[in-house]
């Protein structure tokens, strides 16, 4: 059997929504301690709350951008509170599943879009209930990494 989907591989060599906005709403950075990969997630929200257009770039590997690039095409259209509901296994199951060594990349994808919101929210001046971004390691927070 063949180790990447075909899906994978697909959203691999054509990744969707690659680049920046330049008017984001919420922009996330994050970084994977295991290998040391960085991400930058950028969201558009409207007035409802609705995520118009996201965009990611990253220094990952072709699994993190796979997942990035389903992660992406999985929130548009989605209010920023069901985008903070996906994860990584929803995207992993999405792109009919990763080998288990490269599942903490998915993870990467997740938290991007987290950080996002969370930046939204912070930007908005929306009162949110800290515990919703508990699991996130400031630590893992880049925010200077140098991706323009
Ligand atoms: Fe770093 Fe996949 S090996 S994100």
């Amino acid at each position: 059997m063949a180790l990447y989907s075909e899906k994978v591989m697909d959203h691999f060599r054509n990744p969707r929504n690659v680049g920046k906005i330049d008017d984001a709403d919420g922009v996330g950075e994050v970084g994977n301690a295991k290998c040391g990969d960085i991400m930058r997630m950028y969201i558009k929200v409207d007035d409802n709350g609705v995520i118009t257009d996201c965009k990611f770039n990253t220094f990952g590997c072709g699994s993190a951008i796979a997942t990035s690039s389903m992660a992406t095409e999985m929130i548009i259209g989605k209010t920023v509170e069901e985008a903070l509901d996906l994860s990584n296994k929803a995207v992993v199951e999405a792109l009919d599943g990763l080998p288990v060594h490269k599942l903490h990349c998915s993870v990467l994808a997740e938290q991007a879009v987290r950080a996002a919101v969370k930046d939204y929210y912070d930007r908005r001046g929306i009162s949110y209930d800290p515990e919703l971004f508990k699991d996130m390691d400031e630590e893992e927070l880049h925010h200077h990494v140098g991706l323009d």
